[in-house]
């Protein structure tokens, strides 16, 4: 009897730990948050409504050269210019230290490494 109870107390120990830890992740966005919140919008799934040849799926982000984490943050910091676009504009949104920090942008990339392959 007294053993159930030591375990009773253990379980509720961790149980109580993980609350505690759980609401300490919440208070931080993850990358599928950040993506959710600031990309979706054009990149739906990875895609690009936008931009059919510059989705985020590996096999087109490699071929426009964007192969790292550092490389995604960059694209995110400076969409850079499009010579086709009528307004000189890739028609993506900048989005400046302000907007996403380094650490989100990070979070941000390692996000779409790992989701769209
Ligand atoms: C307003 C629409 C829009 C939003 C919002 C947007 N993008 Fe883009 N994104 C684009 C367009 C358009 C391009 C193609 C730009 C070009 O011509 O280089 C692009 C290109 C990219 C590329 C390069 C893909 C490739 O295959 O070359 C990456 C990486 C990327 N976006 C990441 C992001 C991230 C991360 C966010 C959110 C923080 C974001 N984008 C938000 C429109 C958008």
């Amino acid at each position: 009897m007294k053993r159930f109870n030591l375990l009773g107390l253990f379980v509720a120990g961790v149980f109580c730990i993980l609350l505690i830890a759980g609401v300490g992740v919440a208070e931080e966005k993850t990358g599928e948050m950040l993506f959710k919140e600031h990309c979706v919008a054009c990149h739906r799934d990875g895609g690009n409504i936008l931009n059919p040849k510059k989705t985020l799926n590996k096999k087109d982000r490699e071929a426009n050269n964007i192969m790292t984490a550092s490389d995604i943050i960059n694209k995110m910091r400076n969409p850079g210019p499009a010579p086709t676009h009528p307004q000189e504009w890739s028609g993506m949104k900048m989005f400046d230290k302000y907007k996403i920090s380094d650490d989100e942008a990070q979070r941000i990339a390692d996000y779409i490494l790992t989701t769209f392959n």
